[in-house]
């Protein structure tokens, strides 16, 4: 309940100036009428409490938490009735993995991404990170080199630096506000010892959406060097503004070749936390054959119960949730991009062309990391992700999950505006 009392304060103490007409109403409405006519409402502000949130515990009473990427929505109605309805069957019980369920994938990319891709190329994924994870075990040995791109999502380096694979950086270039991959400092890192370069496609944090010709390039130049590409899709159906996801593999015949994608439906659907809810595309037989064999051997490629209910649901529903969605987000958006065009606080927001984190570049307040941070999370209570977490050319930068009802976001910028 303590979540719920900071809301009504948030609700008592700023309600005139902070929030929208009609939004004190819709502040901590009834969880007993959980959706608006159309299904949805995210401008409710739930209440997490008690429900074992990380993104809430750390961030701690008080505080907006605004870090870790899970949004504060309900996910679709149709995969909620879905896993209600399994659940209402009462026995769960060991389940064979259903054809439906590739399907879902193949039918989804067809249509949100214009990828038709073969049945035997798909298979399921125990996660985006266990995957790719256990595709460096799989395709290196410890010792051998990993390239990333950063500023980018820090767990691909924590899970290579475990496994003992050593973690080599191709920073990304960051000019005229808008970031490109550096080609030529790639083509002088290979040596033989590099055998993997990861890919954020669209990438966390920065936002990107990688276009053809860039991956094209990409698969081009790692072929040359012999260099399998792990690509992280899991933010690809959250492309907004009508833009398009271009999957990496089918980028050209030897991103087919040279690339594994791993993606899954639980950042669009907000089904975080929901561990396993993940698929693989392989279009390369050999390396498809020896990736689902290691899974296999290490008892990996069983989908749970909730996995199945949830992906197929997500990925066959036709409730207009997700657009919806998106179009709400393209809103908060707007909203941090106006805000910080109009109030000056040498804080410069670059525009996502995907997902619902927004990269703050902070540079311009001459601050230290540290001092940065304190003055977000302890000055203007928000707790929000250190930029230098993902790696060189992070410094300067913090992450902002805007993946909250308006309210709540206008509240919380309103405390940076103060504290800054
Ligand atoms: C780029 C990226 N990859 C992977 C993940 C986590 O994936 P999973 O929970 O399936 O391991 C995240 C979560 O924020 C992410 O942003």
């Amino acid at each position: 309940m303590k979540r719920r009392s900071f809301l009504k304060g948030i609700a008592a103490a700023g309600a005139a100036s902070l929030l929208p007409v009609g939004a004190v109403t819709t502040l901590l409405s009834s969880c007993a009428e959980p959706d608006g006519p159309e299904g949805w409402d995210f401008d409710e502000v739930l209440d997490r409490s008690g429900t074992w949130s990380l993104k809430y515990e750390r961030a701690g009473e008080g505080k907006f938490a605004m870090w870790i990427a899970d949004m504060d929505f309900r996910t679709d109605p149709v995969v909620r009735k879905a896993l209600r309805e399994r659940l209402d069957r009462d026995v769960l019980g060991y389940t064979s993995t259903p054809e439906e369920f590739f399907e879902a994938i193949r039918a989804w990319e067809g249509k949100q991404h214009g990828w038709d891709i073969p049945r035997e190329w798909v298979g399921y994924a125990p996660g985006v990170i266990t995957a790719i994870s256990q595709a460096f075990l799989t395709f290196t040995q410890p010792g051998d080199k990993v390239i990333v791109q950063p500023p980018v999502y820090d767990q691909f380096r924590l899970y290579a630096e475990r496994l003992g694979r050593e973690v080599v950086d191709n920073p990304m270039i960051f000019d005229n506000g808008r970031y490109r991959m550096d080609f030529e400092g790639l083509e002088r890192l290979f040596d033989a010892r590099t055998k993997v370069l990861v890919v954020c496609n669209p990438h966390n944090p920065c936002g990107i959406l990688w276009d053809r010709e860039t991956l094209e390039h990409l698969a081009e130049i790692c072929e040359r060097h012999g260099v399998l590409v792990f690509s992280d899709e899991i933010h690809a159906d959250f492309a907004l503004w009508g833009r398009t996801h271009v999957p990496f593999c089918s980028a050209g015949d030897a991103a087919a070749r040279v690339g594994l994608m791993f993606g899954g439906p639980t950042k669009a659907f907000n089904l975080a936390g929901l561990y396993g809810t993940a698929f693989c595309v392989i279009p390369d037989s050999e390396k498809r054959e020896r990736y689902l064999g290691a899974l296999k051997a290490a008892k990996l490629y069983e989908p749970s119960i909730p996995t199945l209910v949830s992906l197929i649901a997500a990925y066959t529903s036709e409730s207009g949730w997700l657009p919806a969605l998106k179009e709400y987000i393209q809103g908060n958006i707007d909203f941090v991009m106006e805000f910080f065009a109009q109030n000056d606080l040498g804080i410069r927001p670059i525009r996502p062309e995907a997902s619902f984190l927004v990269w703050l570049d902070c540079r311009a307040l001459g601050l230290g990391q540290e001092e940065l941070l304190s003055r977000f999370r302890d000055d203007a209570g928000v707790y929000l992700n250190d930029g230098a977490s993902y790696g060189v050319g992070g410094e300067g930068f913090v992450r902002l999950n805007i993946g909250c009802p308006r309210s709540v976001l206008r509240a919380a910028l309103s405390q940076i505006k103060a504290a800054f």
